[in-house]
């Protein structure tokens, strides 16, 4: 049998250099071990975010140089709204500099003081913004989610039963939207079925709530509704993204990731008027409406990154990376979010540091040694990105405490994966050794994982 390769071949690099662990040492501690803190030129394999850190293709390169920087009505605004209504069906769009941005627009018209926004475990910007509005999230996705070992194949989906509970708990006019995450993030980058899209969106019309959809990963979603639910396996991944969209009354996206951009965002709406309110809260945020915070060139790769991200061939090279990682790992017995999610790999630091309490933030922990093991960023998904509870300042304790390895998309060769697993193994095999864990020395209010301070214990 001939084996898998990647439907690419590579035009350009750039150079990355491994460290010796004393000077890996001394940059953790100068960086009050908090991994957001160090330089790039200090990490060899940079596994922080999939978000903006993907390679461009030749074509995406190539329609850079045709942007049309006009400040209104720029040719890559229409080629934009041509791949928003082509690919995902919106008729109405508001470009934005990120995904957070379209968020805050989007929020600024329909999220108030006193709301509830149901959904499938929220991304952090996402809650940051509805809690910075004193609404709240409340997080329905189905309990298998919060179980690492269990294998369903849809981990993303939202439980019925308790959204049917915030639905009809709560008057309409006080649940602004339901947002469904495709894929889901914070739950391990685990897929939400199409079946799961439909049954939400018939709730939501039956109590008159529009859906929203966290676009971010998209397509991935796609590609696992391709790859694991029924019906589906014959559909390209296109028409498969049109029927999920066709569920949804607006989105917010970050196109940082399956877009395939360094930055970039938007707002997709069905709702002439929807538009008319946003678009006013773009002009004040973002910029124009036929830009919103992009350049043209960078609208411009986005459209044709947009096509790209939801081909077959390119998703099979992608997500079969992330397999290949997730395949070194279980064959080393190192625990992590089961199946292997799109986009990272979540390893299960509260399993492998189960000795160190949860008060000493395991996966920050093992992403601190995993870092000193080969220079490998990772970023902690636990109680330090839980933040404090808004009422009470309390600590909240996420049922899973993670370290995610996210793999940026067309960047890194199958040789990184295996340093990747080579070192995660060294870390596993010590972690006995490892006997305590950090305490928190400073801290912002809100979204506090990117400027904490830590000291050893
Ligand atoms: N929604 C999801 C599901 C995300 O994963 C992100 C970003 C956002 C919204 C916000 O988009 O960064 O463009 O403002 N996730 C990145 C990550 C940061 O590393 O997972 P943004």
């Amino acid at each position: 049998e001939i084996p898998f390769a990647e439907s690419y071949k590579i035009k350009m690099v750039e150079t990355i250099r491994r460290s010796t662990r004393e000077e890996r040492e001394q940059w953790l501690k100068d960086a009050n071990y908090n991994l957001f803190n160090l330089k790039s030129d200090q990490v060899f394999i940079d596994l922080l975010t999939d978000s903006g850190t993907g390679a461009m293709s030749d074509k995406q390169w190539s329609a850079m140089m045709l942007g049309d920087e006009s400040y209104a009505g720029a040719r890559s605004y229409y080629n934009m709204k041509e791949a928003m209504k082509n690919i995902l069906g919106f008729d109405h769009f508001l470009p934005t500099h990120q995904g957070r941005a379209a968020e805050n627009v989007l929020f600024s018209v329909l999220v108030k003081d006193g709301d509830v926004v149901p959904g499938n475990s929220h991304f952090d910007t996402t809650k940051g913004h509805i809690e910075f509005r004193k609404a709240k999230a409340v997080d329905c996705t189905i309990d298998e989610a919060f179980d690492t070992e269990i294998d369903h194949p849809f981990k993303g989906n939202l439980d019925l039963i308790k959204l049917e509970s915030v639905l009809s708990t709560y008057p309409k006019e006080q649940i602004p939207m339901i947002i469904v995450t495709v894929t889901c993030n914070t739950s391990g980058g685990q897929p939400v079925s199409m079946a799961n899209i439909k049954a939400v969106k018939e709730l939501a019309d039956k109590y008159e709530v529009p859906v929203c959809f966290d676009s971010a990963r998209f397509a991935e979603n796609a590609y696992f509704i391709k790859t694991r639910e029924e019906g589906y396996a014959d559909k390209t991944i296109k028409e498969i993204v049109l029927e999920m969209y066709s569920y949804a009354d607006m989105a917010t996206m970050s196109s940082k990731k399956d877009a395939i951009v360094n930055m970039g965002g938007f707002i997709g709406m069905k709702s002439e008027e929807l538009w008319k309110k946003a678009s006013t809260y773009n002009i004040m945020f973002e910029g124009y409406v036929t830009y919103g915070g992009m350049s043209g060139r960078d609208m411009n790769a986005l459209a044709q990154g947009l096509d790209e991200g939801t081909e077959f061939d390119y998703l099979e090279t992608r997500i079969k990376q992330v397999e290949y990682l997730g395949g070194k790992l279980e064959e080393y017995g190192i625990p992590f979010q089961k199946p292997i999610g799109g986009h990272a790999i979540f390893v299960d630091a509260k399993k492998i540091l189960a000795h160190i309490p949860k008060e000493e933030y395991q996966a920050q922990t093992l992403g601190c040694e995993l870092y000193l093991e080969a220079g490998i960023r990772g970023v902690e998904i636990g109680t330090i990105l839980a933040d404090r509870d808004p009422e009470t300042r309390e600590n909240r304790y996420p049922d899973l405490e993670l370290l995610r390895l996210a793999i940026p998309r067309r960047t890194y060769t199958n040789n990184h994966m295996d340093v990747i697993a080579a070192a995660l193994k060294n870390v596993y095999d010590r972690r006995h050794e490892i006997k305590h864990g950090f305490k928190i020395v400073d801290e912002a209010p809100i979204m506090r994982h990117f400027t904490v301070q830590l000291e050893k214990i």
